[in-house]
């Protein structure tokens, strides 16, 4: 299936939930603002793939992330690691509640796939 519909009432703030899509894992994070503001007080400067975290989500509250480690394709930890994001336990990659690369071999940040918000509390990825 191209496409995959969550129903968002299925994903509380402040949980991170595990889909399949298009044969990987997709993460849904629904962030609290707390989070929020964390990620986005990061100086970009210091990132090694520096984005900002208002350039990768649609909804400030929900990130959405392929659960693919860019180093050697291992599948993060979520809520894990130094930084309070995904924690891949393969080689030690910390990312942070952005999905943002901050410690450890991999080179790039989490990907983003393609997604909406259509209306009726319903994410669409693809
Ligand atoms: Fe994730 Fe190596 S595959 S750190």
């Amino acid at each position: 299936l191209a496409k995959i519909e969550i129903n968002m009432e299925d994903v509380p703030e402040g949980k991170s939930a595990v889909f399949k899509w298009r044969g990987k894992p997709l993460f849904v994070r629904h962030r609290p603002s707390d989070e929020i503001e964390e990620v986005r007080a990061v100086d970009i400067a210091q990132l090694r793939d520096p984005e900002r975290d208002e350039d990768r989500v649609k909804d400030d509250k929900w990130l959405i992330l392929l659960g693919v480690c860019t180093h050697l394709g291992c599948v993060p930890i979520a809520n894990a690691g130094e930084y309070g994001g995904y924690y891949c336990p393969c080689h030690g990659s910390h990312y942070d509640a952005s999905g943002r690369i901050r410690k450890g071999p991999a080179p790039l940040n989490l990907e983003v796939p393609e997604h909406s918000f259509p209306g009726n509390g319903v994410l669409v990825v693809g």
